[in-house]
């Protein structure tokens, strides 16, 4: 027995040497010839995702680097009338994720679409039964409505966030690379989805590397894959809930009647803007914009030094006074009546007004929108406006806003509406919208504020959503408009998960 004994023996456990204290300072992180840094090492800074470099995607197919799942040289055979001919395998990649998962044979249908080689021999049955049988149903639900949805879309970020050539580390070279966690959740998620290409066979150029593409996890029914299922999972709901937006919808106050300007004082008041302030207010515009100029024309001071808005940029004016009143809109448009503003004034004698300029994206083919390049500039226009840098969420008034970019510039009121509350969600802002007469868009914008919240839809889950839209309905369809009406399929994928009440309306329509 050892009992009085101590369990260990040698130089005691504490003065050996441990980082950091060990350690002498870093030294600056640095790119040179044998360190490889896929991040911007002049922008690190504690607390921040490390921005990726370059910023574009690099495609290199040859064999110095990991062959991309993204690469524009990754071909998949198809089979044609005419034969055969090739397909970028990306592409299929991003349609067959982005169909939406209701259950692990869907999983695997999709990794299968463009593994097509190996549908025979892979086995989903590891996958299937931890669904099945070893997770709670609300942990399903969890997983096929936040987790795999988030991990299509870091997967399908590789473009974006693993722009440089991964080197390989092959045998007798010296080499370091510096990933970022992002760029390594990128990566693993892609690993998972089974999307690396010539990896699935021992006998390919990359014989001599391990095995990197998850096929084998999913295989059998022994409970260590199940577990090992279990673990990975856990990271892939860690880092997609830190990358994802966790915010919620903020309050929203929609209605058919009045306007920004009477009924939204004391708001930021959203100025549907041209990325030349006032837009067509000295010629021959006269809708929204140019009109808000006329009725407060101090706005038209900004024209003599503002210079185009970029697409991060917005113009935000304070303390004009409204001059006049006017009836009608566009080609109706008639002077009214000087008028009177009572408006209070701040500590700095202004008129407490707010105006915001933003300027949507103009369309002139309807599906453009949809792109989630545009869904994403129009988020970030949006926010640039309602944001205000160390304001609480308590101290910032509502947005008085309405069908932004929906008129001359021909968007689509209901993604608009959803992009402005999103991005005011993420401001921490309330939201006035004046649907200028439209009562079905007042109901509609309603149902689904009230069908998100009350499902406690998260801002990063909208964004997700969108993108799935985008690529399910959107890329493939062949009319000048989506066959699925945005709201129907939102309707439609946060239900499927959770089939309980959904709004009568999203039944029947579109
Ligand atoms: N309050 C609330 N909603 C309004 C109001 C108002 N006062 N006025 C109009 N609407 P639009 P855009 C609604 O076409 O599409 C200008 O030339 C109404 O439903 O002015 O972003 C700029 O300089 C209307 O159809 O905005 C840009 O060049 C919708 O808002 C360009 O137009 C959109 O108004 C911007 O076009």
């Amino acid at each position: 027995g050892c009992k009085s004994d101590k369990g260990w023996r040698g130089t005691p456990i504490n003065e050996l040497n441990r980082m950091p204290q060990c350690a002498p300072p870093l030294s600056h992180l640095k790119a040179v010839p044998n360190h490889t840094v896929a991040v911007r090492t002049d922008l690190l800074r504690e607390g921040e995702v490390p921005v990726p470099y370059p910023t574009k995607f690099k495609d290199a197919w040859d064999d110095v680097s990991v062959k991309m799942p993204c690469s524009e040289k990754n071909l998949f055979p198809m089979e044609t009338e005419d034969g055969g001919g090739v397909q970028s395998r990306w592409e299929l990649i991003q349609t067959a994720l982005q169909g939406g998962f209701k259950s692990s044979l869907d999983v695997r249908d999709a990794i299968l679409r463009y593994n097509t080689a190996h549908a025979k021999r892979w086995d989903f049955t590891a996958l299937n039964l931890l669904c099945t049988e070893y997770l709670e149903h609300c942990e399903v639900q969890h997983l096929f409505e936040v987790i795999l949805p988030a991990m299509v879309d870091l997967a399908l970020s590789a473009p974006r966030l693993c722009t440089m050539p991964i080197p390989l580390l092959k045998s007798r070279m010296n080499h370091s690379l510096t990933l970022s966690q992002e760029q390594i959740a990128c990566l693993l998620a892609n690993a998972f989805f089974c999307t690396f290409p010539r990896r699935n066979s021992r006998k390919s150029e990359y014989c001599n590397y391990p095995e990197i593409n998850f096929y084998r996890l999913f295989e059998g029914s022994s409970p260590r894959k199940i577990e090992k299922l279990k673990t990975l999972l856990c990271y892939f709901r860690r880092v997609t809930q830190t990358s994802k937006s966790q915010t919620q919808l903020t309050h929203l106050h929609i209605t058919c009647e009045g306007t920004i300007e009477d009924d939204g004082y004391g708001m930021l008041q959203v100025d549907f803007a041209n990325m030349y302030v006032g837009g067509g207010v000295t010629g021959h515009g006269l809708v929204q914009e140019e009109i808000r100029f006329l009725i407060n024309p101090e706005l038209i001071v900004s024209r003599l030094f503002t210079e185009a808005l970029e697409y991060n940029e917005c113009l935000i004016i304070t303390g004009t006074e409204q001059y006049s009143k006017y009836s009608g809109y566009a080609e109706s448009y008639k002077w009214k009546d000087s008028y009177t503003d009572e408006t209070p004034r701040d500590d700095w004698q202004r008129r407490c007004t707010e105006i915001v300029a933003i300027d949507a994206l103009k369309y002139r083919n309807f599906l453009d929108q949809f792109l989630p390049e545009k869904m994403t500039r129009e988020l970030n226009k949006a926010y640039c406006g309602f944001f205000r840098n160390n304001a609480h969420s308590k101290h910032l008034s509502a947005v008085a806003t309405g069908n932004w970019g929906c008129g001359a510039f021909g968007g689509d009121t209901r993604l608009k509406a959803l992009i402005q509350l999103m991005a005011a969600a993420e401001a921490g802002r309330d939201v006035a919208y004046f649907t200028f007469g439209d009562a079905q868009l007042m109901r509609d914008v309603h149902e689904m504020h009230t069908f998100l919240t009350e499902r406690q839809v998260t801002i990063g889950q909208l964004y997700t959503l969108l993108n799935q839209y985008s690529s399910v309905v959107c890329k493939n369809c062949l009319t000048t408009r989506p066959d699925v009406s945005l709201y129907s399929f939102i309707y439609e994928r946060v239900s499927s998960a959770t089939p309980t009440n959904v709004p009568d309306s999203a039944k029947d329509s579109g």
